[in-house]
Order: C-alpha cells, then structure tokens, then sequence
C-alpha cells in the first residue's frame, strides 16, 4: 500500500482565523491527513489556554474529516513533524511580509530533519486578518464578524467582557 500523505499546519491558533481555515481546509484537499499542531511556549500565557484552542478549533473543523487536532508545549516543529509521521508543513503566506518570515523558518526546518514547507497563497479576503489584529480590533469594540468563526467570536467577546468586569473590581 502507498504511503499515506500527511502534512501538519502548525500555529499558535490563539484563536483561530478563517484565513487559518482557509489555508487548513485547503490542505485537506491536497493530502491524507492534516494534523493542526497548536504549539504553545508554557511559558507564556495565551488570551485563550490550550484547551480551548484546541476546542475552536474541533467546532470549526468538525465537517472536515481528514483534519486532527493536537497540542504541543515547547517543542520543535520538526519533531513535531517526526512524531506524527508528516512529510510536509503546509503555511499560508498573506504577502511579502510573511514570506520574508517564513523562508528562512523553512530552510531552518528543511536543514533539521528534511522536511519540506509547502505554501499556499492566502486568500486575499483574508490578507489582513492575524489572531493578534482580531483581538485588538474586538477589544476596542470593532466588528469582526466574518473574520473568525462564530464560536471564536462570541468566546472572544466573553473573554473581553470578563477581562472589563475584573478590571471593574
Ligand atoms: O501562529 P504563529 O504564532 O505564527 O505560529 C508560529 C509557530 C508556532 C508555527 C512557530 O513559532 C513554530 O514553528 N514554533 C515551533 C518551534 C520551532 O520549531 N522553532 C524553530 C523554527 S525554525
């Protein structure tokens, strides 16, 4: 039998994107499996723990059934690839700015372990959307609906809320 295909996209999802899902579901049409590896440093907290990262993620993939979901604490992406049995990583470039990122990440990945990065170009409907933009954009009120899942916009918007409430006290 034919090796199966499998590539990880991995990120910090801290939340996830519909440019995330755009670039993850569109793996999924190229290979067997994607495996969305969210590595995070346990040193430094997230707006959002793993837990429920991982979580966003399951409900906006659910009708997606060649994509896992798995969380990793300070690890390499490389051994990370090595663990699940992936011969690829598979990103998303929004434009030159994430390019002149990611090459040389890339290069150092393929130097480890021979890994390959394959890059999808991201869909311009979503070429300014980043986690780190949606959550000062929320947190100043703004609409960011259509940008994110639902979901993440309403635990996002919760999140806010508690964080003004304690902030009240
Ligand atoms: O969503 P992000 O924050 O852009 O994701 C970045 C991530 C997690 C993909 C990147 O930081 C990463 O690959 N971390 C794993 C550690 C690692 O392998 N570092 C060496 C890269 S050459």
């Amino acid at each position: 039998m034919s090796q199966q295909r499998r590539c990880v996209c991995p990120g910090s999802y801290d939340p996830v994107t519909m440019g995330h899902l755009d670039v993850i579901t569109r793996a999924a049409a190229l290979y067997d499996e994607v495996v969305v590896a969210v590595l995070h440093n346990p040193a430094k907290r997230g707006t959002f723990g793993v837990d429920e990262r991982v979580k966003l993620l399951d409900a906006a993939l659910a009708g997606t059934p060649n994509v896992r979901i798995e969380a990793f604490a300070g690890r390499l992406l490389v051994d990370v690839c090595r663990e699940v049995g992936a011969q690829s990583i598979v990103k998303g470039l929004r434009g030159d700015t994430d390019f002149a990122y990611e090459l040389p990440v890339a290069q150092m990945n393929r130097h480890l372990s021979g890994v390959e990065t394959v890059f999808l170009p991201g869909d311009p409907r979503f070429g300014h959307v980043s986690s780190s933009l949606i959550k000062e954009v929320a947190a100043l009120g703004g609409d960011i609906s259509g940008l994110v899942p639902d979901e993440v916009r309403a635990a996002l918007l919760a999140r806010i809320q508690s964080q003004e409430r304690s902030a009240d006290l």
